[in-house]
């Protein structure tokens, strides 16, 4: 057995990872209404794999377009906006929510790229949009600039539009890509973010700027470093999904 891989007891295996959650967790759900945090037995081990620095560029891949998977599917949940009652072949109702495919995802190239990929084989015929945001390393304040942007036109017109980007860590990038999407005509609440791993410092950012948008992610970790990475974190999501490290 690898180093750091212990059995785990029964006890453990039958824990739910909803029931103790860290303070930074529970701070963030306590104070943001418009956060949903998805938690479950499954996106806790996909996390374990992501976050393990021994996963290689295969394993990582795996796993991240598993979490993604879900993550993808609970985004698009979260678009919904039509009731409806249907009868099964059994001659019972059946109600909730129904899929609505009249919707934009727009990626924040590149790591969004790998979120936009799950989505679509979901919802294959949604619009999609991309940015490409990066951060202009000669000033002090490293401040995120758009080198690219290419929205479908009558942004206005989808009734949600799903902003896709894996990390959360300043915030700044998906600022200035929501800043982007209001300035094409989205209505603020229309806009849900998904993302894979956030950190108090990003939320706390993004929902001062912005409180009508929704923000579905799987994990909430409690910092970053002095390189702006969340800790503990896993590294850098885009380097180790396309192996570029
Ligand atoms: N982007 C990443 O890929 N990782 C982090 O920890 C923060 C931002």
């Amino acid at each position: 057995r690898p180093t750091g891989v212990k059995r785990a007891k029964s006890s453990i295996l039958k824990n739910d990872p909803s029931k103790k959650p860290c303070t930074a967790t529970a701070n963030m759900v306590a104070k943001f209404t418009r956060l949903i945090l998805l938690q479950s037995n499954a996106i806790n081990s996909l996390h374990v794999m992501l976050r393990d620095k021994r996963s290689t560029h295969v394993q990582f891949k795996k796993y991240a377009d598993r979490l993604m998977r879900i993550l993808a599917e609970e985004a698009l949940a979260a678009c919904t906006v039509e009731f409806s009652i249907v009868w099964t072949p059994t001659g019972a109702e059946f109600s909730g929510l129904r899929p609505n495919s009249n919707i934009c995802a727009v990626s924040i190239v590149r790591a969004g790229d790998a979120l936009l990929e799950q989505v679509l084989m979901c919802e294959p015929a949604v619009s999609v949009g991309k940015i490409l945001i990066q951060r202009d390393e000669s000033t002090a304040e490293k401040l995120p600039i758009v080198y690219y942007a290419k929205l479908p036109p009558r942004m206005s017109a989808f009734e949600r539009v799903l902003l896709l980007d894996p990390m959360l860590a300043t915030g700044g990038s998906v600022m200035k890509a929501i800043q982007l999407l209001l300035d094409a005509g989205v209505a603020e609440r229309d806009i849900i973010f998904a993302n894979v791993l956030s950190c108090p410092q990003g939320l706390e950012s993004v929902f001062q700027a912005y409180s009508q948008i929704r923000v579905v992610t799987t994990a909430i970790d409690p910092e970053l470093n002095e390189n702006k990475y969340i800790v503990p974190g896993l590294g850098d999501y885009g380097d180790r999904y396309y192996n570029t490290t």
